[in-house]
């Protein structure tokens, strides 16, 4: 079992189901109403605990309801919580979510406590955990990502998922073990749109400027994985997708435990793509995040 270092965000979801998405000024009647676990960091550690891996989880919630749920829950799922902040004075992090009929999402997010974690809370859990992989997203500050993406140079293998897209993102891929984007942050970040016809080509220009290797993620195409070596497209099975809120984060959790216990990268990007297709199915980020057993059903 491979060490999961985690440090990212936590949210509480408040989903909304509508035939569509409404336009701007608009009004319009939805079905139903949820509210759910996630947060891009939070989801990606409880899909990398669910696929097997050890996950600590540094990150801040406020001191409220929500926040002691959302840490109460990755405690019920095994993850290490010691290194979560509870911030007096700000809210935690929520998310206003709309699902429509094609199970598409648009998504607000208010930072609130997560942006109060510190970079001296992610540098002395980098230092002292011994992980394997250290998996980061952008939903935090750019100053821990950018601290903490520094000291695991050494240590372990760091990936970062670059979601929501941060220009700074030039900044530190060259530190980068594996970057992860799907084909809009990868098109925000190369000029240039992405489509599953360019994607190869766009992964190995990424990995042309640093990080040993380059993920995108295509949505129900899959993905494709480029590296120093070569390139190569990862299909998704074909499913009816439900809610594709979170499909990004079980990718980038079971690919990040695949990586942390020894498996070759080729094999942690199948076990993501797979993982994706499975969470679609689902309503929910974390309600959606499948395990070991139902990942290794599926890949047959
Ligand atoms: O990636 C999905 C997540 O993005 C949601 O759980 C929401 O909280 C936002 O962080």
């Amino acid at each position: 079992m491979g060490h999961v270092l985690v440090v990212g965000s936590s949210n509480t979801d408040l989903v909304c189901r509508a035939p569509r998405i409404p336009r701007v000024g608009e009004t319009i009647h939805g079905s139903t109403f949820h509210v759910f676990a996630g947060g891009k960091g939070a989801n990606q550690a409880v899909a990398a605990a669910r696929a097997g891996a050890r996950v600590t989880f540094v990150g801040a919630v406020g001191d409220d309801d929500f926040g002691r749920q959302r840490v109460d829950e990755l405690r019920g799922e095994g993850i290490s919580v010691d290194a979560v902040r509870t911030v007096g004075g700000a809210p935690s992090g929520v998310a206003l979510i709309t699902v429509d009929d094609a199970g598409e999402n648009s998504i607000v997010i208010i930072t609130g406590a997560n942006a109060q974690i510190r970079a001296d809370d992610a540098r002395n859990a980098i230092t002292a955990s011994g992980h394997d992989v250290l998996s980061l997203t952008l939903e935090i500050p750019y100053a821990v990502v950018a601290a903490s993406v520094a000291a695991s140079i050494g240590r372990g293998r760091t990936v970062l998922n670059a979601a929501p897209y941060d220009p700074r993102l030039a900044e530190l891929v060259n530190a980068l073990d594996v970057l992860i984007v799907n084909e809009i942050e990868a098109g925000q970040h190369l000029g240039y749109d992405i489509t599953i016809a360019n994607a190869i080509d766009g992964a190995q220009s990424i990995v042309r400027t640093g990080p040993r290797a380059v993920v995108i993620t295509l949505g129900k195409d899959g993905a494709v994985l480029a590296t120093e070596t070569g390139a190569a497209h990862f299909p998704a099975p074909i499913v009816h997708a439900i809610d594709t809120t979170g499909a990004g984060d079980a990718f980038c959790g079971v690919f990040c435990a695949w990586l942390g216990a020894g498996e070759p990268i080729t094999a942690a990007t199948r076990a993501g793509v797979v993982a994706g297709a499975l969470a679609v199915q689902v309503a929910g980020a974390q309600p959606s995040l499948p395990s070991r057993q139902a990942i290794l059903q599926a890949m047959g």
